[in-house]
């Protein structure tokens, strides 16, 4: 089995490789990642001796980069290359577009081209937008809210009309919220930990009663490649880690396992806008595929902090240089009119 990764430097893309390389002998790897600001090579540097591996420097939306990484052809593409912070979105829209929904194209094309033999959109549980109460099931309606979402939501529905239009080989996986080892420190739960290492207060954005369902990205990469392995063509399969917990919930967690105090630790700012308020997933198809979460959330979140404290060498430069002036953007507004 030949497989074209996209977005391998990234976050779950890199745990995804690292799974398959240890767990399926017979697999190869080409990662084709553009080397934004979050796909790292010290997500993979450990991979780099490994004859099944191949990296190659390149855009999705670049149909030559793509075409020149297939190659002499592969088996699958699993695409994990998009933009994926939801208040980069809200900054600057059109890269979301370019990246997730052009560049979902870009791959649909080149599967049709090649006669690949199956594709694997990786996708999110906020398609289906703000969900009040009960649980997201494939089938519901997308709704998505911010630019990020209704950029996935766009990728997932030309993945969806290829399948209708040209029975090009398709599969979408949902996942829920990740958190885990080599996250970005950009998202909540990665941000509060190397803030409150750092002795930084942390900002809870509004109320903090915002619920998000937690999903170790171990777990989500096993569970992608059950989807890939066993899923069944033109599906789609939500991956929820079934760890629903408020964002205040998360917050004491952490403030309590770095031996920080709520009193000095939090600072409350404006509220994100057009903030979702609830997400949750009802995983039943794929877990009768299956693939269930293995990893305890109290755990997982317990051995994530420990990670970011025993490799301060992986994200100290990343809080340097771009990600500052994306932190003042984001962040100096909503701390002066939350004042
Ligand atoms: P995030 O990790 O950005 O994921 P998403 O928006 O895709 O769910 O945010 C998770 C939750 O944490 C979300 O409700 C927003 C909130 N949040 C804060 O309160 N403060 C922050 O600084 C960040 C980054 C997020």
């Amino acid at each position: 089995m030949r497989l074209l990764v996209t977005g391998g430097l990234g976050f779950i893309g890199s745990h995804f490789v690292r799974l398959i390389l240890k767990e399926r002998p017979e697999y190869g790897i080409v990662n084709l990642d553009a080397m934004t600001y979050a796909g790292n090579p010290a997500n993979c540097a450990d991979l780099e001796t490994d004859p099944r591996y191949r990296f190659a420097k390149g855009n999705i939306c670049d149909r030559a980069a793509v075409e020149e990484a297939v190659g002499d052809g592969v088996d699958a593409i699993v695409n994990f290359a998009a933009e994926t912070h939801v208040d980069r979105s809200i900054l600057n829209p059109e890269d979301f577009i370019r990246t997730d929904v052009l560049g979902t194209h870009v791959l649909l094309e080149v599967v049709r081209k090649f006669t690949i033999g199956r594709f694997l959109q990786v996708s999110t549980d906020e398609v289906y937008g703000d969900v009040p109460s009960g649980a997201s099931a494939e089938e519901d309606a997308l709704r998505p809210r911010s630019p990020y979402s209704a950029s996935k939501a766009g990728g997932d529905l030309q993945v969806l009309a290829y399948w209708a239009t040209y029975q090009a080989p398709v599969l979408i996986t949902r996942g829920s919220n990740t958190y885990g080892p080599y996250q970005y420190p950009e998202k909540l739960i990665p941000l509060f930990i190397t803030n409150l290492i750092d002795d930084q207060p942390v900002p809870l954005y509004g109320d903090g009663k915002q619920e998000r369902d937690w999903l170790h990205v171990e777990d989500h990469a096993r569970g992608i490649l059950e989807v890939l392995e066993r899923g069944e063509i033109g599906n789609i399969y939500n991956i929820g880690g079934g760890n629903n917990r408020t964002n205040l919930e998360i917050t004491q967690l952490l403030i309590r396992g770095l031996n920080r105090s709520a009193d000095t630790h939090v600072t409350h700012v404006l509220d994100r806008e057009g903030h979702d308020r609830r997400y949750a997933l009802d995983s039943g198809k794929t877990r009768r595929l299956g693939w269930k979460p293995r990893v305890v959330f109290e755990n997982g979140l317990r051995t994530t902090i420990e990670w970011y404290q025993a490799n301060e060498s992986w994200w100290r430069p990343l809080r340097s240089g771009e990600f500052k002036d994306y932190f003042s953007r984001q962040y100096t507004h909503r701390l002066v009119i939350a004042q």
